[in-house]
């Protein structure tokens, strides 16, 4: 006991148990060495020029300049052992030789590409996607990068918007605790690690409601909406220790989230008491000019100062504008002290103050050039990943021994497009990616034969191969059609108003079903698309998303049965466009239409039906689960009692397989509208064929609280759907009633 109070006392005065300064002190004693200029430096990003990610404006000689003269605090895009530490050296030079920290978006995978983060989630496996980003943060920090600008929290209901594919789908609860499997992932042991790096909660916030689902565009909600959908996986990852924020391009309800005191002040670094710090989006603080936000780039650092933005990447306004602001009176030399503060403390942390050059290590970075147990690691992430959306007549598995197998599709002998967008370290090197040709070749048993015909290219009208096309599926037994979006479809700036598959690719499947070969389809995307025409027709669909590294073994895994899908779709897939925003946890409204043929005075359009082609949750295996009924611990409970639930999974098929077993609830009534269906729990569970096993859920008041329309965070008593099933629409019920 006493040495706790020693140790406590001794660190209240700024020295660690062993006498030395802690971090806060050694922070304290710098700043008070540094002029109001080089304070400022800190809170500066610029980009490198090899690789850009946004538009550029900065002169790679004055930022090279500025680096030396100690007015930079960060680079993004200066990646590799030998380039780090170039840039290190010119930081070093400056008077305080205070050193820099490089950023790079490592999003889905580093040098081992992982599939797209959407399709990633389609795995629902937490454990796959941390290990996946451990791997990205082991590579990433072994070419020199710090800090990673990721994870993308973003919930999002509109898949025209591009960034769909970065995120986790539509949902809240899958959302956030995605989010933290990731955060754990690039952490790892904690900053200071060799192999960890910083994580960053972004686009804070509610970028995913773009109205539209144009990029970039404003967004307007209640704050009630804001803080029940949007917020939480932000807060979850504010409380889990996430090292860094990035603010979002959108303005909310009228202001930019960059200068959004609300979010920024009250709520992150006020009520949620974050101690990290927080980055803008690329020039976001001067687009607040543009916005109508502020006058000019003066103003808008002044704004995004004040609102708790510690760091300005690539605006060139806090440089330029900050001194001037702190000697006009208009911006306390303490908010600057602040932000320069919370982002020496994470160099400080990352160990760079002890050595600048620890990441960039040459020998380290050869040795994950190109990692072969990554490589097997992403094989295997690659087939969890895909989720099975139809399987008429179990025409999948496919035999290995097929005799003549076609594929078609300007996919089969892809190679950059299997990244998928955002696969930074990647440039020239196509050749380490497995195609989807040479994927099923290998697995092709050596007496088959595998024919190609790519029958059109993704996103033009030419519709001159479509000839030898149907001339290849003729000759062959089953046909493999790979369709969809090319890589560079979604992304960021990649909304699309028309999400059906690009150019002729439907035109060219109804061809190649006319030769009345059978055909399973491949559909390559980093969003849902519309495809009710093939959903309809094709007798079996595996979505693919994009893959990464491995996709030609990871979907030949799946084609042959080696491995058994077990992906969920995580979000809504729609008809039509005219559907959207459509996602599973709407509200009930006061008309609600009881099916799709009753359409009179009832929330419906009289043109579509309103339940999605597939729901959120779904995916089918190659067995069968059967659900036995649901055991309830208790119809009726009071206070703070817990509810047990328990349902029983047979593998009733022929196929060992993986199940999410999904716990949906409904606030039947209260004092705001409550959604039909709220995600609460999932299990992933692996059941051997004729194996039956017992999942059981928890739930306690906790999982029961909303938000009031004054924002009050409580739960009210009354009566609740408990839902389990396979999927968001097909579900068991039972009602239980909880009393305060
Ligand atoms: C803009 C994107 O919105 C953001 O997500 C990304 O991290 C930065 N550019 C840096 O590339």
């Amino acid at each position: 006991m006493k040495r706790i109070y020693f140790v406590l006392a001794f660190t209240a005065f700024g020295f660690n148990a062993f006498g030395q300064k802690t971090i806060d002190q050694k922070v304290s004693a710098l700043l008070s060495k540094m002029t109001l200029e080089e304070k400022v430096g800190q809170l500066v990003q610029y980009s490198g020029f090899e690789y850009a990610t946004g538009p550029q404006n900065s002169s790679s000689a004055n930022v090279l300049n500025e680096i030396k003269q100690g007015k930079v605090g960060s680079m993004l895009n200066v990646a590799g052992a030998v380039e780090t530490r170039k840039f290190q050296e010119l930081a070093l030079r400056s008077r305080l030789k205070i050193p820099l920290l490089f950023g790079q978006d490592v999003i889905h995978g580093y040098r081992t590409t992982f599939p797209v983060n959407l399709g990633q989630a389609a795995s629902w496996d937490l454990k796959l996607i941390e290990k996946s980003e451990r791997i990205a943060a082991t590579e990433a920090s072994a070419y020199g990068i710090h800090w990673t600008f990721a994870p993308m929290v973003d919930i999002a209901r509109d898949p025209r918007w591009g960034r769909v594919m970065e995120g986790s789908g539509e949902d809240t609860y899958l959302g956030m605790q995605i989010g933290l499997a990731r955060i754990r992932g690039f952490q790892g042991k904690g900053l200071g690690a060799l192999d960890a790096i910083m994580a960053c909660a972004k686009h804070f916030a509610a970028y995913g409601a773009a109205v539209g689902g144009r990029d970039y565009n404003s967004v307007d909600m209640s704050l009630r909406q804001l803080n029940e959908t949007y917020l939480p996986p932000f807060k979850a990852a504010a409380e889990a220790g996430v090292a860094t924020f990035m603010n979002s391009f959108n303005d909310i309800n009228g202001i930019p989230a960059t200068a959004n005191r609300y979010i920024l002040r009250d709520l992150l670094k006020g009520k949620w008491n974050y101690q990290g710090f927080v980055v803008s989006d690329w020039g976001s603080i001067g687009e607040m000019v543009p916005h109508g936000y502020a006058k000019d780039n003066k103003e808008a650092a002044e704004k995004a100062l004040l609102a708790g933005s510690d760091m300005d990447m690539e605006s060139r306004a806090y440089m330029a504008e900050l001194p001037k602001l702190v000697q006009e009176g208009k911006v306390d030399p303490k908010l600057i002290d602040e932000a320069a503060r919370r982002i020496l403390i994470k160099k400080f942390e990352m160990g760079l103050f002890d050595d600048p050059y620890r990441f960039s290590n040459e020998k380290r970075q050869q040795e994950q050039t190109d990692n072969q147990e990554n490589r097997k690691f992403g094989r295997v992430f690659g087939s969890k990943s895909i989720v099975l959306l139809k399987n008429e007549k179990n025409i999948l598995p496919l035999s290995k021994s097929t005799k003549t197998v076609a594929l078609i599709g300007p996919f089969g002998k892809e190679t950059s497009a299997n990244h998928g967008f955002w696969s930074v370290a990647f440039k020239d090197d196509h050749q380490r990616i497995v195609t989807q040709f040479d994927g099923i070749k290998n697995q092709l048993d050596k007496n088959s034969t595998l024919l190609y015909a790519k029958g059109c290219n993704a996103d033009d009208q030419d519709r001159s191969m479509f000839a030898e096309a149907v001339e290849t599926a003729r000759k062959a037994d089953v046909v493999i059609m790979t369709l969809g979006e090319g890589h560079a479809m979604s992304g960021e700036a990649k909304s699309r108003s028309n999400i059906h598959f690009s150019g002729v690719q439907e035109e060219l499947l109804k061809e190649i079903e006319k030769t009345g070969k059978p055909v399973i389809l491949m559909i390559n995307a980093g969003r849902p698309l519309v495809f009710d025409w093939a959903a309809d027709h094709v007798p079996a669909i595996l979505y693919t998303w994009w893959l990464g590294t491995e996709a030609g073994n990871s979907i030949a895994d799946v084609l042959f049965g080696t491995v058994n899908p077990g992906g969920k779709l995580p979000m809504t897939f729609p008809r039509t466009e005219g559907q959207i925003p459509v996602y599973y946890n709407h509200y009930n409204t006061g008309r609600p239409a009881k099916n799709n043929t009753d359409r009179n005075y009832v929330s419906a359009y009289i043109d579509l039906d309103n339940d999605p082609k597939f729901p959120f949750g779904y995916g089918l295996s190659y067995t069968q689960f059967k659900y036995a009924d649901m055991n309830l611990s208790s119809a009726n409970l009071k206070g703070s009692q817990t509810l047990k639930i328990s349902v029983s999974v047979s593998n009733t098929g022929n196929y060992d397989g993986e199940e999410v077993v999904q716990l949906y609830i409904r606030d039947i009534f209260g004092k705001v509208v409550r959604p039909v269906k709220e995600l609460k729990g999932f299990e992933k569970v692996f059941i051997k064929k004729g194996e039956t096993k017992t999942v059981t859920f928890t739930l306690t008041p906790e999982n029961l609280k909303f938000y009031d329309d004054q924002l009050n965070y409580d739960w009210e008593a009354g009566e609740f759907d408990i839902m389990v099933g396979t999927d968001s629409r097909n579900v068991q019920t039972k009602r239980i009633n909880w009393l305060k």
